[in-house]
């Protein structure tokens, strides 16, 4: 099937690298309008955007509240409308038990404020905005770690994937009849820099002997999948959650 974006624009939030990045290089190659989000690492992010379609970069800190009011205002005024958005950028950190308590606090607050607050705060511009269109497509990349849990050093990580599931399970409930529909992502070991850190710790076999297939799965392997989505052939599976873990975690 040949899936023609032209004249969507979609934001895709850590499109600098990884799953983000192929993402977007993917939307752009069937034809959608890319607002391609990042903040550290942005430069680098130059070279593939400079050979992209119709890709534009645009920085912002998730962090930073004010700064993503302005990432959304500053992507409507670039390309006067936003079809989809998608909450993709994510942070794992390391954080044992053996730390102090202010440490292991100020992990658990910027893993929330990235992974779920950010997301939740384009959500909440998005819909306003997709709710007087009455059309728009939301996809929040979570992880296998909402459902399966993490390692006891990343429970931070695996709590704002789950509540992340939730936002969106609950957007696509009361938003559906607007004409809003929205997905979760949930992939499973991706072989991205954030994983490499994953792999270091514990060792690829350990990683490779936890899935069903027999390669690690590649953010190549997950971005189609996203390109189908943002088509809204897929409407009627709004609130679903997609897996791509190769086979670690079927539920
Ligand atoms: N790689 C995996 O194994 C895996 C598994 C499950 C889920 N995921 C999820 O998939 C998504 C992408 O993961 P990845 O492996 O490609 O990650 P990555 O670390 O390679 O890229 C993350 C992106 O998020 C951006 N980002 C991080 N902090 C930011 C901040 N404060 N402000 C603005 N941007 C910020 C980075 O610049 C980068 O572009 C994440 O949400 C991650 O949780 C990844």
């Amino acid at each position: 099937m040949n899936i023609d974006l032209t004249g969507k624009v979609v934001l895709v939030t850590g499109a600098t690298r990884g799953i983000g990045k192929a993402i977007a290089e993917a939307l752009d190659k069937a034809g959608a309008t890319v607002a391609a989000h990042g903040n550290t690492g942005i430069e680098e992010a130059g070279s593939w955007v400079a050979n992209a379609r119709n890709t534009r970069l645009f920085k912002a800190d998730l962090t930073d509240n004010a700064a993503i009011e302005k990432l959304y205002e500053n992507v409507k005024e670039s390309f006067g409308q936003l079809d989809v958005l998608i909450n993709n950028a994510g942070i794992s950190i390391d954080s044992p038990l053996e730390k102090s308590s202010d440490e292991w606090t100020a992990d658990w607050d910027r893993t929330l404020q990235v992974n779920l607050n950010a997301p939740a705060l384009l959500c909440k511009l998005a819909i306003n905005d997709f709710t007087e269109r009455e059309s728009g497509i939301i996809i929040n990349v979570a992880s296998r770690a909402a459902f399966r849990g993490d390692t006891v050093d990343y429970m931070a990580y695996a709590a704002s994937k789950g509540g992340l599931v939730a936002l969106t399970r609950s957007i696509a409930r009361g938003m559906g009849k607007k004409g809003i529909t929205a997905f979760t992502l949930a992939p499973g070991f991706t072989h991205t820099d954030m994983a490499e850190q994953f792999i270091d710790q514990y060792g690829e076999e350990y990683v490779a002997s936890d899935i069903a297939l027999r390669e690690l799965t590649r953010p190549e392997d997950i971005a189609p999948f996203i390109v189908f989505l943002c088509s809204g052939m897929a409407a009627h599976a709004t609130g679903g959650t997609f897996d791509f873990n190769a086979g670690s975690y079927v539920h």
